[in-house]
């Protein structure tokens, strides 16, 4: 039996090609997970967690994370990690068809997940009370944050010189184009592995608001992919390597 066939009712299960499908559950939910319409070689999860549903899981975790927990301070950094890691561990244990707490986890030195011998690329994030894992045989980066007030200041910080003018001529509003840009570029950047420590405003996007998609080029000048999605309270990217042409 897969593990998703007697889940909660709370995560969502992507498979090629992907248009998500949510269970009744979620569509009533008051949350809006954003959709993501990605390739057909990327596997995602998305997971909307409580206290109950991450208490519930809790034995999928292993014992360094079990540590690695108790250590967090605040209770919803426990809680997002420990959703962070089932989203993780189920999508994982359905495609590699072995139990969720078995996956071999490891954390890489830039601090990013991987899996060894699968040859199987990861990423995971988490906002508010969702989380997203992906995987891939390619180089793969997921970012999701939950949309809220910022200083307007912020997204000129983001924003590198050649970009202003395209991203200020979207057509969104001023915090959706704030966090559509800032999960577009955290996305790239936790695909190359070294997150916030490179500036997002070396990430240079071209945002196609219409076809929910961005042609993106990191710090190294590499391309990348990039499908989003917006909800009421959410943006999520998910950034993918170009296939060789
Ligand atoms: C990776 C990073 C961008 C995550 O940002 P965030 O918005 O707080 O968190 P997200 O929900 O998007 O992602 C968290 C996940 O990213 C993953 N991650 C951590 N470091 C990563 C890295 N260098 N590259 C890719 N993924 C990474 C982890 O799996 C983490 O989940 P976990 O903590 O539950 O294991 C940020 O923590 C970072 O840049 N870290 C590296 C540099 C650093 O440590 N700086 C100090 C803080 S700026």
């Amino acid at each position: 039996m897969r593990f998703v066939d007697w889940w909660l009712g709370t995560s969502t299960w992507c498979h090629a090609p992907l248009t998500v499908t949510r269970p009744p559950s979620i569509l009533d939910s008051p949350i809006q997970i954003p959709t993501l319409h990605v390739p057909e070689d990327v596997y995602y999860r998305s997971f909307v967690f409580s206290n109950e549903t991450t208490q519930d899981c809790m034995h999928i975790l292993n014992d360094r994370e079990i540590n690695r927990r108790a250590g967090m301070g605040h209770e919803q950094r426990r809680r997002s990690f420990t959703a962070g890691r089932i989203a993780l561990r189920t999508l994982l244990a359905d495609h590699l068809d072995i139990d969720p707490v078995d996956v071999p986890l490891v954390i890489e030195p830039s601090g990013r997940l991987a899996c060894p011998e699968t040859g199987l690329h990861l990423s995971l994030a988490h906002s508010g009370d969702v989380a997203i894992a992906v995987c891939s045989a390619r180089n793969v980066g997921v970012d999701l944050e939950q949309i809220r007030s910022k200083p307007a200041s912020l997204l000129d910080y983001i924003l590198a010189d050649e970009e202003r003018e395209h991203v200020h001529n979207l057509d969104l509003d001023s915090e959706r184009t704030l966090f559509l840009c800032w999960t577009v570029k955290e996305a790239v950047l936790k695909a190359n592995g070294t997150g916030l420590r490179r500036s997002p405003r070396l990430v240079r996007t071209k945002i196609d608001t219409a076809a929910s998609h961005a042609e993106v080029r990191d710090p190294a000048d590499e391309s990348w992919d990039v499908h989003f999605g917006l909800s009421d309270h959410y943006a999520a990217a998910l950034a993918v390597e170009r296939r060789p042409r």
